[in-house]
């Protein structure tokens, strides 16, 4: 039995997250893991300080939150404290409840900006941009990370001690390094030093694809919680089966018939959301993707997906694909 943790006042209950997935955890995506059971907590994809403060229509976009979903977290990434400062306190006008600081990800677009896990080599600009943020915000800071910039380099522990003697009030760790990429395996055992370091939660992330790895991660590191993050990709109902595990319960493997609503229900937010450029029409085909796998027909679904010219093109191979799957149900009644 896992139980629920604070963020400060906001429960994250069960302790589940969802991780921050550039191109992917968008609002329609988080809207949909979270219908699905098992999210404590969503954050978004990362957003460009500079591009929320410099009013870029892109940035904006990505820092969108439904009222309906919270608890839910906006993470900023940028290597100017005033700048950071200014986003966060954009993120608490627009309705997040936490402001999470991304010192954590390898991506090029952000290393090469020497943001993200560069700052993890740059400990005294790190705790001046959390000093910034934390004094133009009154929701929770948090902060996500990496072990450190290379296994020479672990200062996790360091930087979150520091990061929470400013007011950080939570901290993820990811358990690889920035060099590591993700080669190897996530380091579940390395974070309990962070957890031993600090007091306030700890997320443990990397590797957890289901119950078993959850249970696992948690043990090793004595952390609060557990952060999911490519596993939801594979699989949409990884946070349920995980929540579900925790509450002692087997898991019921979803329906046809759940996973047609499920992905209605997205196709009806994209549709409502109304942005239909490229960038979105690509993420919709890959969500397709992740739910017609393993049904019968879904290579040739996908295929057809990824040739659709449009959103509607893609909304009637998905209509189609389901009416087949309901069509085979009955005469197998
Ligand atoms: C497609 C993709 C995009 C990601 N984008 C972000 C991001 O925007 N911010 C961030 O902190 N981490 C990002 N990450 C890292 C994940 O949040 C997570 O730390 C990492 O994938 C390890 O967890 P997992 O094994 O559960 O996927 C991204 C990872 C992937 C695969």
């Amino acid at each position: 039995m896992s139980t629920p943790f604070f963020i400060d006042h906001i429960a994250v209950d069960p302790p589940i997250v969802l991780a921050p997935m550039e191109g992917v955890t968008d609002r329609a995506f988080r809207t949909l893991v979270r219908s699905l059971g098992g999210c404590g907590l969503a954050v978004t994809e990362f957003v460009s300080s500079e591009g929320l403060t410099r009013e870029i229509e892109a940035s904006w976009r990505m820092a969108e939150i439904d009222p309906g979903e919270h608890p839910v977290s906006i993470q900023i990434y940028g290597r100017d404290p005033g700048r950071m400062a200014q986003a966060a306190a954009f993120c608490q006008g627009i309705g997040a409840d936490i402001v999470d600081i991304n010192l954590g990800c390898p991506s090029k677009t952000v290393t090469t900006g020497c943001a993200g896990s560069a700052l993890m080599r740059e400990p005294e600009l790190a705790a001046e941009i959390f000093s910034a943020v934390f004094e133009a915000i009154s929701i929770p800071m948090t902060v996500k990370m990496r072990l450190g910039w290379n296994h020479e380099q672990i200062n996790a522990p360091k930087i979150a001690e520091r990061a929470v003697a400013i007011g950080a009030k939570m901290i993820a760790v990811h358990g690889r390094t920035k060099s590591d990429g993700y080669k190897g395996h996530s380091r579940w055992e390395m974070i309990r030093e962070v957890k031993e370091a600090i007091d306030v939660p700890v997320l443990v992330n990397g590797d957890i694809i289901g119950p078993e790895q959850a249970w696992r991660a948690l043990e090793l590191s004595g952390a609060d919680g557990v952060m999911v993050g490519r596993a939801v990709m594979s699989d949409p109902w990884t946070l349920a089966r995980i929540a579900c595990a925790f509450r002692g319960e087997d898991f019921e493997d979803p329906s046809i018939e759940a996973r047609r609503l499920a992905l209605h229900g997205y196709l009806d937010r994209v549709e409502v959301d109304g942005h239909f450029d490229r960038k979105t029409l690509m993420r919709v085909k890959q969500v397709v993707g992740y739910f017609s796998k393993g049904l019968h027909q879904a290579a040739r679904l996908r295929k057809g997906v990824n040739l659709a010219a449009d959103f509607a093109g893609v909304r009637a191979l998905v209509d189609e694909f389901f009416a087949f799957h309901e069509l085979r149900w009955e005469v197998a009644l």
